[in-house]
């Protein structure tokens, strides 16, 4: 005889919310036998009437919080995004002793050391594979699947609107802004695509993998953070004529000065895989000393790949409402701080473009500079001036260098005369160390 069904309250109507509530109507028999109880949705958090959504016979509230209070519910699911009514929303739910499942990656980001302490607390679940690279099992497969191994490195691509304007303007040459419009029609960027384009969204979601990876608090502020919004087009075009693609990379890594975590525009050497992960796939890498590289591949954002790790997480609870280990890995009072090392004295190989005057001198005075600070030119580049002006782009990448040293040399550089004081600067991931 199978169990009574899983009673869902869907809090958030939007893109995700809808398929969610599409998927667990259409693969209703499917879910049932893998489950072994229905999934039903019972409750519906919808903050205004949407005459063309089709709820079936849940029951609809305009207060969210009447979800987390409907005492029939046994699990939230929080899309309403957002780290105020959001959080107050699951805290009330945890409290009512319901199991939550959520995408929001900011809220985790900021607020899941408490929320995962409280869960544990009140023996319930709070599950979030949603709320990291879309489709991708990257929760999972960190805490559960990867349960054996000491993870060196967490790396990748994960927001998929900063990958889908990153490949369209360097494929089809296409303008940001016209990329970033699709984006959004298309619903892969955030209500405020600001968190897509200045990494703030990325960061969140490093933060998350970086917990799991490594057993560390979550910490919001720690990763270094760069956003895609500098990335030039003629930038796109020198990396590719070097042998390079550029992808927005989160990076959690275990040096011997403590835990790198970054987010910026990289160059990545075109024969790497995830040089060609193009458009809205995220891919993420996992090193583990058991199982050695991994890297998995899928759609970091839409409304399906989304609701699909949504359902997920739905899946495992019904399975197992008694839980399946601590939602960080370890039980919250064991995750353990660790040093992290700051951003200026992280090292890494450069993409630089400066602009000079078209003149003799300068391209030895640049590598002298670079020299002195015991920064060693991997290639060069330069580019005809164009037409009338006297100037001429100057492509360089480098050996490792710290980037406080970095940094320093292009204030040195930028202060000679026949150079322009506007340059770019990436750094360059081999992914070989
Ligand atoms: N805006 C996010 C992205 C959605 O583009 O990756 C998925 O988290």
């Amino acid at each position: 005889m199978s169990q009574k069904p899983l009673n869902i309250a869907i809090c958030g109507v939007g893109t995700v919310g809808i398929s969610t509530i599409e998927i667990l109507r259409d693969q209703r028999e499917a879910l049932l036998s893998r489950s072994g109880r229905s999934l039903l949705v019972s409750h519906v958090g919808a903050r205004r009437e949407h005459t063309d959504h089709d709820y079936g016979d849940a029951r609809v509230s305009r207060d969210v919080m009447d979800l987390a209070r409907d005492p029939d519910v046994d699990v939230l699911v929080e899309l309403i995004g957002g780290t105020s009514v959001a959080y107050d929303l699951i805290k009330l739910a945890i409290q009512q002793g319901k199991h939550v499942v959520t995408a929001n990656k900011a809220l985790i980001a900021e607020h899941g050391n408490e929320l995962t302490a409280l869960a544990e607390t009140a023996g319930v679940q709070i599950r979030f594979e949603a709320a990291v690279a879309g489709g991708i099992p990257i929760i999972k497969t960190l805490r559960e699947s990867m349960a054996a191994n000491d993870v060196s490195e967490v790396a990748g691509i994960i927001n998929g609107t900063g990958n889908f304007i990153l490949t369209e303007m360097s494929t089809k040459r296409r303008a940001f802004d016209d990329v970033l419009s699709e984006a959004q029609a298309l619903g892969y960027a955030e209500a405020d695509p600001t968190f897509d384009i200045d990494g703030t969204d990325a960061a969140h979601k490093l933060a998350i993998l970086a917990s799991l990876a490594f057993g560390i608090p979550l910490s919001i502020d720690a990763p270094m953070k760069q956003g895609i919004q500098d990335v030039s087009p003629e930038d796109l075009e020198y990396a590719a004529s070097m042998g390079y693609r550029v992808k927005h990379l989160g990076i959690a890594r275990q040096t011997n000065q403590g835990i790198e975590m970054r987010v910026h525009p990289t160059l990545i050497p075109e024969q790497k895989q995830i040089a060609a992960v193009d458009g809205v796939l995220n891919a993420v890498m996992v090193s583990g000393d058991a199982v050695g590289e991994l890297l998995l591949v899928g759609p970091g954002a839409g409304g399906a790949a989304t609701a699909s790790s949504v359902c997920a997480d739905l899946v495992d609870i019904a399975r197992n409402p008694g839980g399946s280990g601590p939602a960080l890995g370890v039980p919250a009072s064991q995750l353990s701080e660790q040093a992290l090392v700051p951003s200026e004295q992280i090292a890494s190989e450069w993409y630089v473009r400066l602009t000079a005057a078209d003149q003799s001198g300068v391209m030895s005075d640049i590598t002298q500079v670079l020299a002195n600070r015991d920064i060693s030119i991997e290639s060069m580049l330069q580019k005809p001036p164009a037409p009338g002006s006297g100037k001429v782009p100057i492509v360089l990448l480098t050996h490792m260098a710290p980037q406080s040293v970095m940094t320093d040399a292009l204030s040195e550089i930028t202060a000679l005369g026949e150079v322009e004081p506007d340059f770019a600067l990436m750094r360059v991931e081999a992914f070989d160390r």
